[in-house]
């Protein structure tokens, strides 16, 4: 009997099955006690939903934009590297599942599946997600291959300058593609329907960076050659060089702090998202839902807010946008469905949430995502 889906946590435990521990893990993990990856989640139950009854709820739609474009909901997928290793060709899986639905996808910069794959096999522009890197010929040849794929925004991480540590990561000898020892193995034993699929595809390296840098050939060193190459000593001057790299619409991804929020309107940012990268960089910053407020207050309507981190149903959407966000990211909840079921768990994992949406707002008595307002939360005092 094929598995009952009702919600993201369904996912989630398929997903755990099938797919092997390593990859897991570096996606079911925080930086270092994981406070702010657990808190990301646990402050959306501290907001509670207004109920209103006897309201019309007829003719409803979650139908929005996000950053000028239409969407079905105002859900993009964010960007999450190695989504190639949980399923394999993931990333073009998952973009044709979000082009299907009308959702945007963010390809990364650590993407498995290059740039170019996933133009070749998709019909609509995509997002990509930039990292700051120093080498400046690479960045500009980065914006280039965008451009030529019809990427309809650049998405510029600026909070992973340096990475925090996920002790899982370490003591798993995470690898893409995995190393042959013993242990990775074993697990991979249990894992035949995800090895089967990885062995019929080719895309097995990171393709925005391999081939594409003189001094990486071997994928393994990857990790390694990224670390190094991570722009430590980036500011808002070297961002607003990138702004100059790029003519379309930018997000900048990554701000917690109301004066960065600003730095960012003052670079030309069309959109920001108040994140803090799903609790996987500082540990012990606040939970994104929490930081969004000061954020709104600081910017007013002189950019798209949205948000990221910690969203795992369609109660969380309605929440992170009553409290004024334009838009929602969600990475794990349609990572999950991705290593669960492919394309075709992206697709569950966007009906489940768009499902949850739809009728909360009604409940709400909501007919229209630009209807929904403060008016229907009751946030406590310290979130605001
Ligand atoms: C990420 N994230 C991320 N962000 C980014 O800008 N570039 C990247 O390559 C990645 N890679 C990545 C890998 C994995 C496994 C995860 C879980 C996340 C962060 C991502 O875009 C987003 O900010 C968070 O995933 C949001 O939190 P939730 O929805 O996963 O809780």
């Amino acid at each position: 009997m094929p598995p009952v889906i009702t919600e993201i946590e369904d996912l989630k435990r398929i997903y755990r099955r099938r797919v092997p521990k390593m990859f897991y893990d570096y996606c079911e993990s925080g930086s270092w006690t994981e406070q702010t990856f657990r808190e990301n989640s646990s402050d959306f139950d501290k907001i509670y939903l207004r109920q209103r009854v006897a309201v019309d709820m007829a003719n409803r739609t979650t139908r929005s934009t996000m950053i000028g474009q239409d969407v079905a909901m105002p859900v993009a997928l964010a960007p999450v590297g190695m989504t190639g290793m949980q399923h394999w060709d993931g990333e073009i899986k998952a973009a044709k599942a979000a082009e299907a639905f009308g959702v945007p996808f963010s390809l990364s910069t650590m993407s498995i599946c290059s740039i170019e794959d996933v133009a070749a096999n998709t019909s609509k522009p995509f997002w990509l997600q930039v990292y700051t890197l120093t080498d400046d010929d690479y960045m500009r040849r980065l914006f280039d291959r965008a451009r030529a794929a019809k990427c309809s925004a650049a998405v510029i991480t600026v909070d992973l300058q340096l990475l925090g540590q996920r002790h899982k990561d370490h003591r798993n000898g995470l690898s893409a593609p995995p190393k042959p020892t013993l242990r990775t193995l074993v697990n991979l034993s249990t894992k035949w329907a995800w090895a089967m699929g990885m062995l019929s595809t080719r895309r097995r390296q990171f393709g925005n960076i391999v081939g594409h840098v003189a001094d990486v050939d071997d994928p393994s060193s990857l990790m390694t050659w990224t670390a190094q190459k991570f722009d430590q000593s980036l500011n808002w001057d070297r961002i607003r060089q990138f702004r100059d790299m790029w003519d379309g619409p930018l997000i900048i991804k990554g701000i917690m702090d109301p004066r960065d929020a600003l730095e960012a309107v003052n670079v030309g940012a069309d959109a920001i998202i108040v994140s803090n990268h799903g609790g996987r960089q500082l540990d012990g910053a606040l939970s994104s839902i929490r930081a969004l407020t000061p954020v709104l207050d600081a910017v007013g309507d002189k950019v798209e807010v949205h948000l990221d981190s910690g969203v795992r149903s369609g109660q969380d959407v309605l929440k992170a946008l009553a409290m004024g966000a334009k838009g929602v990211h969600i990475g794990r909840a349609y990572i999950y469905g991705l290593g669960a079921m492919g394309q075709k768990g992206v697709t569950r994992a966007l009906e489940i949430i768009r499902n949850e949406l739809d009728v909360s707002m009604a409940l709400c008595g909501r007919r229209h995502v630009t209807d929904i307002d403060r008016d229907i939360l009751l946030v406590p005092e310290d979130f605001s």
